[in-house]
């Protein structure tokens, strides 16, 4: 099992290096697949890796939306995804005639759409954003100006509260795996592991509490830092602390591990495992590679509305 593995691994790094084939993973992958990869990273930042990415073809190892984003920003790229039915629960949470229901009801309003959505949302919208510049993206947007937030309730809340912003509706969607970490996951934890620093991804169901319990002093000086993946990643290495508590996806662990051996990371949940993102296994990475197969297509007219929205996202860090 070990040997077909590693021989698996170093075919995958032969073959994309005889098809100008770059291989970028998101931080939730399996540790397997991270190890193949040129660029591991958040939605951000792999947006950005694809846009100047100089080979031909993308094989991007992440949920679909994430390959779409890639192939819309290059649009004279083949993107590759090793499982086309690798979705989200968050995209899946507005549909296209919702959308435009409620921007009817919102005349003039502003539409800002996290990342983890389809191409056909983004196509409607004004601002892409992702969990790592959603407050920036919005302190951009005039004061005057009301603002649609989608599809993410609890990032939306957060970036409310953190932008003070009052003229800001939000959608009532959610990603099942960071809806699932509960406050209760987390105090349990930080109980356990009385030192620890504690690192929360603003799509988690805790962040909102969690904010009101830091503003009212009752963790007690422990420090709490709301981020994105990569984020997390970038604290967790420069923070002096010795014990972390992470309220996200299990992948993100394998990295933190790798990156930071004399400190220790437990979950604040084990059951927050994105099972879209376990559907990219190595040996599907192999037969895309090979067979050059599940290419991802964004029709042009989409793709050309959608990727405004986006390259506005990538201006703003
Ligand atoms: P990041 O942009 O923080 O990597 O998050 C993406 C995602 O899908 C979180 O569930
Ligand atoms: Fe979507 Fe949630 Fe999986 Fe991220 S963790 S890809 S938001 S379902």
């Amino acid at each position: 099992m070990l040997v077909q593995e590693t021989s698996l691994k170093d075919e995958i790094m032969r073959l994309k290096k005889e098809k100008d084939v770059i291989i970028l993973a998101h931080n939730y992958q399996i540790p397997d697949v991270q190890d193949v990869a040129d660029f591991t990273g958040d939605s951000l930042g792999l947006s950005r890796q694809a846009a100047k990415a100089s080979q031909k073809t993308i094989l991007f190892c992440g949920v679909h939306f994430m390959a779409e984003t890639a192939a819309i920003i290059c649009p004279d790229k083949k993107v590759l995804i090793p499982d086309l039915q690798a979705g989200c629960s968050l995209s899946d949470s507005i549909t296209i005639n919702e959308l435009r229901n409620w921007k009817k009801q919102h005349p003039g309003a502003i539409t800002v759409g996290y990342v983890n959505t389809t191409a056909e949302i983004k196509s409607e919208l004004d601002y892409c954003c992702t969990s790592a510049n959603a407050v920036n993206v919005v302190k951009a947007i005039p004061a005057d100006k009301e603002i649609l937030f989608l599809p993410d309730m609890f990032l939306g809340s957060y970036v409310a509260k953190v932008t003070g912003r009052k003229n800001m509706f939000i959608w009532a969607g959610e990603c099942h795996v960071h809806a699932g970490i509960k406050p209760e996951d987390i105090t349990k934890k930080l109980d356990s592991l009385k030192d620890a620093e504690f690192v929360i991804h603003p799509e988690c169901s805790c962040t909102t509490p969690m904010m009101y319990d830091v503003a009212s002093g009752s963790f007690d000086g422990k420090r709490v830092s709301i981020l994105s993946t990569e984020g997390m990643l970038n604290h967790v290495s420069n923070s002096k602390a010795k014990n972390f508590v992470v309220a996200t996806e299990t992948g993100i662990l394998y990295k933190m591990r790798q990156q930071n051996p004399g400190k220790t990371f437990i979950p604040a949940s084990e059951k927050a495992e994105c099972q879209y993102m376990k559907m990219i296994t190595l040996k599907k990475v192999y037969d895309s590679l090979v067979q050059e197969k599940n290419q991802v297509i964004v029709p042009k007219e989409i793709a050309d509305k959608a990727r405004l929205a986006i390259e506005r996202m990538l201006t703003i860090s």
